[in-house]
């Protein structure tokens, strides 16, 4: 895929704009609002960084790993090209598997790469979100790589301790790699959800980033956690496609890094505070739906196309939230919604959410 045929992230062509029109109630934001007070000298930024240390040192002391099982990289979505090409065996087909629903980057970078892409499914359904099995079966004798996103988007469910196992088990035993976005999973830390892939399979190389859970997404600071073989793959892509990491963006890194626990409990409270409020306003309009036990967003249906939705009521109302059918056609009727901003921003879009899902109502009786 190359020149006119590399097609836009439909997503980003429409959410780019809308965020930019700087709507009032803006649920849209999956990133948590945290204000780190980083201290910006634009001079310190431009040396490459300050302490010396090598960045990938503090990843690996944050998350219990040795520094040759982490590669740094621009943001989670860089870390997806560069970790499909570091996981793809020379010796399987240059295919990759891809979980539906998903955020399009997955699928469109390994397209880019010249990859097949062949879609596997968790959910979507009502209740729990499980994996179609059969599907993976099907497709593992056809592929290098499956990408999944255990803490999927725009549902914020995390996928079930038996199909993660499940996963690791049949992909081993095909000599077929995982590839785990785990941009989300860091909301999970101290709970039984935590269940990042590199602590759990070797044919794995899970990705993270400061721009979700930590609320850093304009730094583009991200990494990757693998087995030593498969990471020093993806440091030399990153060095083929990317050359040295920008100074500024590791420079601002290394200035949070040792406080980042400080956003996860942020998270927490902004879930205690705000997510009561959302429930409210759904019961209230008859919307009965089961949270996702931990993070900042979640989506349900709100039985019309949420992209038409948006533009007949939400627009007008200067509500910005995301239509799920960004991530899989299925989804269109849902709308995700995130709590992750301030009590006081939270609790002033609640009236106009309602009003949003009253006009939805009115329209569809
Ligand atoms: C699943 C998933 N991965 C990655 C990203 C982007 O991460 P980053 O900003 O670190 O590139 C997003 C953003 O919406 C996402 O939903």
């Amino acid at each position: 895929m190359s020149g006119k045929s590399i097609p836009p992230v439909d997503y980003l062509s429409w959410y780019v704009p809308r965020l930019k029109e700087q709507r009032p109630h803006d649920l849209s934001q999956s990133g948590f609002a945290y204000d780190w007070g980083v201290d910006t000298d634009s001079e310190k930024m431009l040396n490459f960084w300050t302490s010396g240390q090598d960045p990938a040192q503090w990843v690996a002391d944050r998350y219990g790993v040795e520094t040759n099982q982490v590669c740094v990289a621009h943001g989670a979505c860089q870390s997806i090209s560069l970790a499909i090409l570091a996981a793809l065996p020379e010796n399987r087909p240059r295919a990759v598997g891809v979980e539906m629903p998903s955020f399009a980057v997955v699928s469109q970078s390994a397209r880019l790469l010249g990859c097949d892409v062949i879609p596997y499914h968790r959910g979507p359904n009502e209740g729990p979100w499980t994996l179609n099995r059969k599907e993976i079966l099907e497709i593992l004798p056809k592929v290098g790589v499956l990408a999944m996103t255990p803490v999927m988007n725009p549902t914020g469910e995390m996928i079930s301790e038996e199909d993660q196992q499940w996963l690791i088990e049949v992909t081993r035993a095909a000599g077929v790699n995982i590839v785990s976005d785990e941009v989300y999973l860091d909301a999970a830390k101290g709970t039984e959800f935590y269940r990042p892939m590199y602590e759990l399979a070797e044919n794995s190389i899970s990705i993270n980033s400061l721009t979700k859970t930590y609320g850093l997404g304009p730094i583009r600071f991200g990494w990757m956690i693998g087995a030593p073989e498969l990471i020093q793959n993806a440091k030399n892509a990153f060095q083929n496609m990317q050359g040295l990491a920008s100074a500024p963006t590791v420079s601002i890194a290394e200035s949070v890094f040792s406080r980042l626990d400080e956003a996860l409990g942020g998270i927490w409270k902004a879930r205690e505070e705000n997510l009561p409020k959302l429930m409210e306003v759904l019961h209230h309009h008859g919307i009965e739906w089961n949270p996702p036990p931990f993070g900042i967003f979640g989506a349900f249906s709100i039985g019309m196309d949420a992209v038409d939705a948006m533009a007949r009521f939400g627009k007008p109302l200067g509500l910005l939230a995301t239509p799920g059918g960004m991530f899989h056609s299925e989804l269109k009727d849902y709308l995700r919604i995130a709590w992750g901003g301030s009590p006081e921003s939270f609790e002033a879009a609640m009236p106009v959410l309602s009003q949003f899902l009253t006009s939805i109502q009115e329209g569809n009786a």
